[in-house]
């Protein structure tokens, strides 16, 4: 999954040949899992239709102020727009426009939205290679960097006019790898590595049976997905779940029983910076494990379990740099509990399920919790999704890793 899934991208289209290549950028924008709006400036219509851009951005394209053929048309807001925008994209970025946007100027809505917008902007320029290379341009692409907004450079090749060097506006291919690295780069995890685990284990009895229980896996894909999404890679040792994971920055890790998972953890746990174990482990497993199935019994039958290792407990015990989270699941005596197994288990952070609210802990799209840190401060959180939750997990990790 891209990072910019889920993002609102606006795109400016200005009057250069290379329009027509705006019509594949927002088609891989789209493809990325962005929400994309385009606007463009009356000259770019004469290279590349705004149905066109319209179909691909499955939303309407907006050049002017206003309509002027319709009367009940609304004015197009272009602080709206501005603010709508988590990403602003000028492609392709003509001299005129960006000498226009380096100086303030906005007579049409593409330079008023820019204005307006509080958002990052990158823009790809496109032009001849002696307007590229003309020191008014190279001032205007160093004057809109230092207002922050970064420039995707132009590539080299055969241009409109006949002529072959730099100018070209930069592939599509590239203006999207280029935003999403530099996305990247400004998350708080790049370069974090973060190890979670989820999901129920499975302790087998014969080669067909085993006690498990009906963890569903929801709270730790949740947080698999907020770490990759704060740019950290993510290792996510998963028991048996119905739950899926897409995206490029979650290595996936299956296991069965509550060994594999210990073995699994054990193995990446000494490169990780953030730890947090959300499995609901069993904490008894068969003592013997029959190779055969076990044939009905006349009345009473009992099997012997033995304690299983506890994951969390033996990473506490070897932890260094790692940040450690736990979960707990308590019936009574919810935050003593808690605080108990926090000290016990050596964490940075508990994170307390309280069976007593309705709507928390397994099975649930919800869950409502308590996080609590080596220092006791408790912060309490409403009952909301497991994604929101996993939010504000990262949020008091951040915080903490980051003070
Ligand atoms: N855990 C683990 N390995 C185990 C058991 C638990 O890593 N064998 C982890 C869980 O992933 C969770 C925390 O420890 O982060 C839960 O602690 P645990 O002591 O099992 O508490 P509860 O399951 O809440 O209940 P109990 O009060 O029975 O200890």
């Amino acid at each position: 999954m891209s990072v910019l899934s889920g993002k609102n991208i606006l795109i400016g289209v200005t009057a250069g040949i290379a329009a027509y290549k705006t019509a594949h950028l927002v088609r891989l924008l789209i493809k990325a899992g962005a929400h994309v709006q385009v606007i463009m400036t009356p000259a770019s219509k004469d290279f590349v239709t705004p149905l066109t851009l319209s179909t691909l951005s499955k939303n309407p394209v907006y050049s002017a102020f206003f309509d002027k053929e319709n009367e009940n048309e609304l004015w197009n807001n272009h602080v709206d727009l501005g603010l709508w925008a988590d990403f602003f994209i000028v492609a392709p970025a003509t001299a005129n426009t960006i000498a226009k946007m380096a100086h303030g100027q906005s007579d049409n809505l593409l330079l008023a939205t820019y204005l307006s917008a509080k958002c990052k902007v990158y823009f790809a320029p496109a032009m001849d290679l002696d307007m590229y290379k003309h020191p008014a341009t190279k001032e205007t692409i160093a004057t809109l960097e230092s207002y922050g907004n970064l420039c995707v450079p132009a590539e080299s090749g055969e241009l409109a006019s006949g002529l072959v060097g730099e100018g070209r506006m930069a592939e599509p291919e590239n203006i999207v790898s280029f935003i999403e690295k530099d996305v990247l780069s400004q998350l708080p995890l790049r370069n974090k590595k973060v190890l979670i685990t989820a999901g129920p284990t499975y302790e087998a009895i014969d080669p067909v049976r085993f006690i498990g229980n009906h963890s569903s896996g929801k709270m730790g894909f949740e947080l698999a997905k907020r770490a990759a999404a704060l740019g950290a890679s993510v290792t996510l040792i998963s028991g048996m779940s119905n739950e899926k994971v897409t995206h490029t920055l979650i290595h996936r890790i299956n296991v069965m029983s509550a060994q594999e998972m210990y073995d699994a953890a054990h193995q990446f746990f000494k490169d990780s910076h953030i730890v947090i174990l959300s499995a609901a482990v069993a904490d008894y497993a068969p003592k013997n494990v029959s190779d055969k199935k076990i044939k009905k019994k006349e009345v009473a039958f009992s099997i012997q379990l033995e304690k299983t290792k506890d994951i969390l407990m033996s990473l506490g015990a070897i932890k260094q740099q790692q940040f450690l989270v736990g979960f707990a699941l308590e019936t009574d005596n919810e935050i003593e509990n808690a605080i108990g197994k926090l000290r016990r288990k050596n964490l940075d952070l508990i994170v307390l399920n309280s069976l007593q609210d309705k709507g928390a802990g397994f099975q649930n799209t919800t869950n409502k919790v308590s996080i609590i840190d080596k220092s006791e401060n408790i912060s309490e959180f409403g009952l909301k999704s497991k994604a929101l939750v996993a939010e504000d997990i990262f949020n008091e990790i951040l915080e903490r890793i980051y003070e």
